[in-house]
Protein backbone atom coordinates (compact mmCIF):
# COMPACT_ATOMS: atom_id res chain seq x y z
CA UNK A 1 0.00 0.00 0.00
CA UNK A 2 1.41 3.72 -1.05
CA UNK A 3 2.26 5.95 1.89
CA UNK A 4 -0.69 8.34 0.27
CA UNK A 5 -3.11 4.92 0.20
CA UNK A 6 -2.36 3.85 3.90
CA UNK A 7 -3.06 7.57 5.28
CA UNK A 8 -6.69 7.56 4.07
CA UNK A 9 -6.97 4.23 5.27
CA UNK A 10 -6.19 5.30 8.77
CA UNK A 11 -8.60 8.52 8.45
CA UNK A 12 -11.39 6.62 7.86
CA UNK A 13 -10.49 4.27 10.56
CA UNK A 14 -10.10 7.20 12.91
CA UNK A 15 -13.18 8.83 11.76
CA UNK A 16 -15.23 5.43 11.91
CA UNK A 17 -13.86 4.52 15.47
CA UNK A 18 -15.12 8.27 17.09
CA UNK A 19 -11.30 8.75 18.39
CA UNK A 20 -11.25 11.33 15.86
CA UNK A 21 -11.47 13.98 18.46
CA UNK A 22 -8.51 13.12 20.72
CA UNK A 23 -6.11 14.00 18.14
CA UNK A 24 -6.46 17.93 18.79
CA UNK A 25 -4.29 16.79 21.77
CA UNK A 26 -0.28 17.89 20.57
CA UNK A 27 1.55 14.57 20.41
CA UNK A 28 4.87 13.66 19.03
CA UNK A 29 3.18 10.54 17.91
CA UNK A 30 1.64 10.15 14.93
CA UNK A 31 -1.53 9.89 14.04
CA UNK A 32 -1.33 6.41 12.02
CA UNK A 33 0.86 5.18 15.57
CA UNK A 34 -1.97 6.83 17.88
CA UNK A 35 -4.46 4.45 15.89
CA UNK A 36 -2.30 1.87 16.63
CA UNK A 37 -2.23 1.81 19.87
CA UNK A 38 -6.12 2.52 20.33
CA UNK A 39 -5.92 -1.18 18.17
CA UNK A 40 -4.03 -2.79 19.94
CA UNK A 41 -5.87 -1.50 23.20
CA UNK A 42 -9.41 -2.37 22.03
CA UNK A 43 -8.54 -5.99 21.48
CA UNK A 44 -6.62 -6.91 24.55
CA UNK A 45 -8.42 -9.29 27.06
CA UNK A 46 -11.57 -8.25 29.01
CA UNK A 47 -10.57 -6.09 32.45
CA UNK A 48 -7.08 -5.66 30.62
CA UNK A 49 -4.57 -3.48 32.63
CA UNK A 50 -1.48 -1.38 30.82
CA UNK A 51 0.88 0.79 31.69
CA UNK A 52 2.88 3.82 30.35
CA UNK A 53 5.98 5.33 31.00
CA UNK A 54 5.81 8.81 29.72
CA UNK A 55 2.47 10.63 29.40
CA UNK A 56 3.11 14.08 28.65
CA UNK A 57 0.12 15.93 28.10
CA UNK A 58 -1.75 12.90 27.45
CA UNK A 59 -2.52 12.08 23.99
CA UNK A 60 -0.95 8.50 23.78
CA UNK A 61 -3.06 7.83 27.06
CA UNK A 62 -6.03 8.91 25.28
CA UNK A 63 -5.80 6.81 22.69
CA UNK A 64 -4.48 3.44 24.98
CA UNK A 65 -7.86 4.95 27.33
CA UNK A 66 -10.31 4.52 24.17
CA UNK A 67 -9.33 1.18 23.53
CA UNK A 68 -8.91 0.02 26.85
CA UNK A 69 -12.82 1.41 27.09
CA UNK A 70 -13.88 -1.50 24.55
CA UNK A 71 -12.82 -4.02 27.35
CA UNK A 72 -13.33 -2.09 30.74
CA UNK A 73 -9.39 -1.72 31.03
CA UNK A 74 -7.11 0.41 33.20
CA UNK A 75 -3.91 2.56 32.29
CA UNK A 76 -0.88 3.50 34.97
CA UNK A 77 0.91 6.64 33.74
CA UNK A 78 4.06 7.10 34.68
CA UNK A 79 5.70 10.43 34.39
CA UNK A 80 7.33 12.95 36.22
CA UNK A 81 5.36 15.33 34.48
CA UNK A 82 8.45 18.30 34.34
CA UNK A 83 9.04 17.53 30.64
CA UNK A 84 12.06 15.81 31.55
CA UNK A 85 14.06 15.26 27.62
CA UNK A 86 11.78 16.93 25.59
CA UNK A 87 12.77 19.69 23.43
CA UNK A 88 10.54 22.49 24.24
CA UNK A 89 12.93 22.41 27.96
CA UNK A 90 11.08 21.69 31.75
CA UNK A 91 8.00 22.45 33.00
CA UNK A 92 4.92 21.54 34.76
CA UNK A 93 2.98 19.27 32.45
CA UNK A 94 0.77 17.65 34.98
CA UNK A 95 -2.39 19.89 35.28
CA UNK A 96 -2.47 19.80 31.39
CA UNK A 97 -2.46 15.78 31.55
CA UNK A 98 -5.02 16.02 33.48
CA UNK A 99 -7.63 18.18 31.64
CA UNK A 100 -6.84 16.31 28.46
CA UNK A 101 -7.33 13.23 30.15
CA UNK A 102 -10.74 14.00 32.18
CA UNK A 103 -12.68 11.89 30.02
CA UNK A 104 -10.91 8.86 30.98
CA UNK A 105 -9.71 9.96 34.92
CA UNK A 106 -11.79 7.13 36.72
CA UNK A 107 -9.71 4.78 34.34
CA UNK A 108 -6.29 6.39 35.52
CA UNK A 109 -3.54 5.50 37.79
CA UNK A 110 -1.37 8.38 37.59
CA UNK A 111 1.92 8.00 39.11
CA UNK A 112 4.21 10.77 39.54
CA UNK A 113 7.65 9.85 39.38
CA UNK A 114 10.99 8.49 37.71
CA UNK A 115 10.27 5.35 35.72
CA UNK A 116 13.39 4.12 37.17
CA UNK A 117 11.69 4.35 40.96
CA UNK A 118 8.40 2.25 40.09
CA UNK A 119 7.66 -0.36 41.75
CA UNK A 120 5.58 -3.92 41.57
CA UNK A 121 2.65 -1.71 44.26
CA UNK A 122 2.56 1.07 41.61
CA UNK A 123 1.43 -1.38 38.87
CA UNK A 124 -0.94 -3.47 41.11
CA UNK A 125 -0.48 -6.88 39.29
CA UNK A 126 0.41 -8.17 35.67
CA UNK A 127 -0.07 -6.63 32.84
CA UNK A 128 -2.00 -6.86 29.28
CA UNK A 129 0.30 -4.07 27.54
CA UNK A 130 3.20 -1.68 28.67
CA UNK A 131 4.11 1.51 26.37
CA UNK A 132 7.50 2.95 26.55
CA UNK A 133 7.93 5.99 25.92
CA UNK A 134 9.62 7.94 28.31
CA UNK A 135 13.48 9.03 28.17
CA UNK A 136 15.19 7.59 24.89
CA UNK A 137 18.66 7.36 25.76
CA UNK A 138 19.97 3.36 25.32
CA UNK A 139 20.80 3.35 29.27
CA UNK A 140 16.88 4.83 30.50
CA UNK A 141 15.51 2.63 27.36
CA UNK A 142 16.86 -0.71 28.91
CA UNK A 143 16.45 0.23 32.54
CA UNK A 144 12.89 0.71 31.73
CA UNK A 145 12.16 -2.54 29.39
CA UNK A 146 14.05 -4.51 32.24
CA UNK A 147 12.12 -3.27 34.76
CA UNK A 148 8.76 -3.49 32.58
CA UNK A 149 9.58 -6.75 31.01
CA UNK A 150 8.57 -9.08 33.98
CA UNK A 151 5.26 -7.39 34.92
CA UNK A 152 4.03 -8.25 31.27
CA UNK A 153 2.35 -11.55 30.75
CA UNK A 154 3.03 -14.65 28.31
CA UNK A 155 0.86 -13.28 25.77
CA UNK A 156 0.89 -9.55 26.57
CA UNK A 157 2.76 -6.75 24.24
CA UNK A 158 5.40 -3.64 24.97
CA UNK A 159 4.94 -1.02 22.67
CA UNK A 160 8.30 1.06 21.91
CA UNK A 161 7.95 4.57 20.60
CA UNK A 162 10.84 6.27 18.11
CA UNK A 163 12.71 4.04 16.56
CA UNK A 164 14.50 6.02 14.63
CA UNK A 165 17.80 6.88 13.87
CA UNK A 166 17.89 10.20 16.34
CA UNK A 167 17.23 7.70 19.17
CA UNK A 168 19.71 4.53 18.61
CA UNK A 169 18.84 3.68 22.13
CA UNK A 170 15.37 2.62 21.29
CA UNK A 171 16.61 0.59 18.21
CA UNK A 172 19.10 -0.86 20.43
CA UNK A 173 17.26 -2.19 23.59
CA UNK A 174 14.28 -3.13 20.83
CA UNK A 175 17.20 -5.53 18.97
CA UNK A 176 18.16 -7.28 22.57
CA UNK A 177 14.12 -7.69 23.37
CA UNK A 178 14.27 -9.79 20.26
CA UNK A 179 17.51 -11.34 20.49
CA UNK A 180 16.70 -12.78 23.94
CA UNK A 181 13.41 -15.30 21.77
CA UNK A 182 11.61 -13.91 24.88
CA UNK A 183 9.50 -11.53 22.45
CA UNK A 184 8.07 -11.49 18.90
CA UNK A 185 7.16 -8.32 16.00
CA UNK A 186 3.69 -8.51 16.13
CA UNK A 187 2.67 -4.73 14.02
CA UNK A 188 5.33 -2.07 13.30
CA UNK A 189 3.56 1.52 12.31
CA UNK A 190 6.26 4.04 11.54
CA UNK A 191 8.43 4.73 14.56
CA UNK A 192 6.25 2.58 16.91
CA UNK A 193 7.19 -1.33 17.35
CA UNK A 194 5.34 -3.54 19.30
CA UNK A 195 6.28 -6.90 20.46
CA UNK A 196 4.38 -9.74 21.99
CA UNK A 197 5.87 -11.83 24.76
CA UNK A 198 6.21 -15.52 23.77
CA UNK A 199 7.87 -16.62 26.79
C1 LIG B 1 7.93 11.72 24.29
S1 LIG B 1 7.05 12.25 25.72
C2 LIG B 1 5.73 11.11 25.79
C3 LIG B 1 4.74 11.33 24.69
C4 LIG B 1 3.43 10.61 24.85
N1 LIG B 1 3.61 9.18 25.07
C5 LIG B 1 2.61 10.81 23.61
O1 LIG B 1 2.66 9.93 22.72
O2 LIG B 1 1.95 11.85 23.48
C6 LIG B 1 8.13 11.73 27.00
C7 LIG B 1 7.59 11.97 28.40
O3 LIG B 1 8.38 11.17 29.28
C8 LIG B 1 8.67 11.90 30.44
N2 LIG B 1 9.93 11.38 30.96
C9 LIG B 1 11.18 11.50 30.43
N3 LIG B 1 12.07 10.84 31.16
C10 LIG B 1 11.38 10.27 32.17
C11 LIG B 1 11.74 9.43 33.27
N4 LIG B 1 13.01 9.05 33.47
N5 LIG B 1 10.78 9.03 34.12
C12 LIG B 1 9.49 9.40 33.93
N6 LIG B 1 9.08 10.19 32.90
C13 LIG B 1 10.01 10.61 32.04
C14 LIG B 1 8.72 13.36 30.02
O4 LIG B 1 8.41 14.19 31.13
C15 LIG B 1 7.66 13.40 28.91
O5 LIG B 1 6.43 13.79 29.45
Amino acid sequence: MTFELQHLVDELKIYRHGIQRHMSVFSHTSRGERLALYQLASILPPNARALEIGSHIGSSALFICAGLARVHGHLVCVDTWMNETMPDGAKDTFAEFQANTAPYRSMITQIRKMSGEITDADIGGPLDFAFIDGDHGEVAVREDFRRVAPWVKVGGYIAFHDLDPLFPGVSIVFGEALASGSWQIVRIVRSLAVLRRVS
